[in-house]
């Protein structure tokens, strides 16, 4: 049986990711630093494992693997945080937090499941990253930054990785109708409006892209790494599309 340790599993995207593998006949791994939303999710998956874990915090990942037991074949990074505001009201220690969780987080995380799988000879990195790693967004702080780094650390670790039977990869979520942006997309008209800007017509879904990480881990996907897979509804292309024309 194969197995796959998702952070932030506990909700939004993370907690479909788990459900997707779990369903696919994985043994999934839902470490979240919440161990009741861990212990939540994974309560509602044949065979899953809670593990709580801070994915600033090593030796807590260290110890959530260990307790997983064998290296897993499949790691997602998609434990991530955003703090919302002008540039010019983000502290510096606002940002340097948004950075641990999203940027180093991520690093140790697959820092810890590169040795294993590297022993091994194969595995998987799938690394969260968004739209904003693409083109920032007003008003993210940190949270641009962070996830273009995410970016740019998948295409190192793939290059270095690589020779030892790893494949690392990134999604690039865009309007997501669930997880963080819950809140935000509970007011009908941010729905209308973001939905309707969107070329195929409609903000995404937490299962749109538990489907695209499904994809990148499976077999069909064997000579993707160091890519990252922009699930978006083609959003990131549409400036001229909003432009007003003749
Ligand atoms: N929802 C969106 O609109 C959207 C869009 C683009 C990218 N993303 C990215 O997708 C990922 C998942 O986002 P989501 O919307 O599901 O968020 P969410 O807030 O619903 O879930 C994030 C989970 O991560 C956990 N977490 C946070 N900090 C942690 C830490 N230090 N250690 C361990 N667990 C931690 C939280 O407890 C939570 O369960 C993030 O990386 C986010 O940046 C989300």
């Amino acid at each position: 049986m194969k197995s796959i340790i998702v952070t932030g599993g506990a909700a939004g995207i993370g907690a479909a990711i788990c459900a997707r593998f779990a369903a696919g006949g994985f043994r999934v791994g839902v470490l979240d630093m919440s161990r009741e939303g861990a212990e939540k999710t994974a309560a509602l998956l044949p065979g899953a494992m809670a593990l709580q874990a801070d994915v600033t915090d090593r030796a807590s990942v260290e110890a959530a693997f260990a307790a997983f037991g064998d290296t897993p074949d499949v790691l997602i990074n998609n434990a991530g945080i955003a703090t919302f505001g002008p540039l010019l009201d983000q502290e510096p220690a606002a940002f340097a937090r948004v950075t641990q969780v999203n940027l180093i987080g991520t690093y140790t995380c697959a820092w810890i499941a590169a040795k294993g799988m590297v022993a091994r000879g194969s595995g998987i990195i799938i690394n969260m990253t968004s739209i904003n790693a693409v083109t920032p967004g007003p008003g993210s702080g940190a949270y641009p930054a962070t996830k273009a780094g995410v970016g740019k650390l998948t295409e190192q670790m793939a290059i270095e990785w690589g020779e030892h039977g790893l494949r690392v990869n990134c999604i690039a979520p865009g309007f997501i109708d669930g997880g963080m942006s819950a809140p935000f997309y509970a007011d009908a008209k941010v729905r209308a409006l973001r939905g309707g800007a969107v070329p195929t017509g409609r903000l995404g879904t937490v299962e749109d892209i538990a489907e695209a990480a499904w994809f990148l881990a499976s077999d069909n996907a064997s000579y993707i790494s160091g890519h990252q897979l922009v699930v978006d509804g083609a959003v990131c292309h549409s400036l001229l599309r909003a432009l007003p024309r003749e």
